[in-house]
């Protein structure tokens, strides 16, 4: 589908999957989206990656369909040929900026200090992904640096737990968190769908408990 919303309002999570088997994409999605999570990001990190997005594009449309791990400009065209619906990139390059500002979807571009928040914000972009968030500070490193730029809104990811996620989502700037602790590898390879749906409602509900009061 293509968003008609900020792919940060969509869902206060946002699972980072890898798929090692395409025949695995579809049902993940649809457990994901019994669990109440309506958004998906498929990694660039396995050589059937672009398999999966396609499958998810074509058979399960009602799930916002992210694809991350985008490192260069030749990602995003894939990426976009097989029916993304927004782009996340751990971080920017020069090649990689310039094609992420053409894309005709929303982008999530990694930012982790706040030179690269500034810079994020001469291109335009006011919604980001903050990584690696546990290592690069946690919570309260990006409550400090998100402070002068009260526009930007973060997704945290890397490091985001169900021990950690309430932490996050206290901070005014973080509509949503990111990671890959709803889609274990282990679940997918037993296609322990009811797994994936259990961990994906516990989320919602975490998350929903936590977030504070936006305006
Ligand atoms: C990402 O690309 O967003 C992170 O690698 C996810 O990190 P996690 O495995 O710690 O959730």
């Amino acid at each position: 589908m293509s968003l008609s919303a900020s792919p940060l309002d969509v869902s206060p999570v946002i699972p980072v999957v890898v798929i090692d088997d395409p025949a695995t994409a579809v049902p993940l999605a649809r457990a994901l989206l019994a669990g109440g999570v309506a958004i998906i990001e498929v990694t660039l990190r396995t050589p059937r990656a672009l398999d999966a997005v396609a499958a998810i594009a074509a058979e399960v449309p009602e799930i916002a369909l992210g694809v991350g791990s985008v490192l260069t400009a030749a990602h995003v065209d894939q990426a976009l040929a097989v029916g993304a619906d927004f782009l996340v990139s751990p971080g920017t390059s020069p090649a990689l900026r310039d094609r992420l500002l053409a894309a005709p979807v929303p982008v999530l571009p990694g930012v982790a200090t706040v030179s690269e928040v500034l810079t994020a914000l001469d291109h335009g972009w006011t919604e980001l992904k903050f990584f690696p968030a546990g290592p690069a500070g946690g919570p309260s490193y990006l409550a400090a640096i998100g402070g002068p730029v009260p526009q930007v809104r973060f997704c945290p990811t890397g490091g985001v737990t169900p021990a950690n996620l309430r932490d996050y989502l206290t901070v005014p700037s973080v509509p949503a968190v990111g990671g890959t602790w709803l889609t274990p590898r282990s679940l997918i390879e037993a296609k322990d769908w009811g797994g994936v749906t259990a961990l994906a409602t516990a989320a919602v509900t975490s998350a929903n408990a936590a977030r504070a009061p936006r305006p």
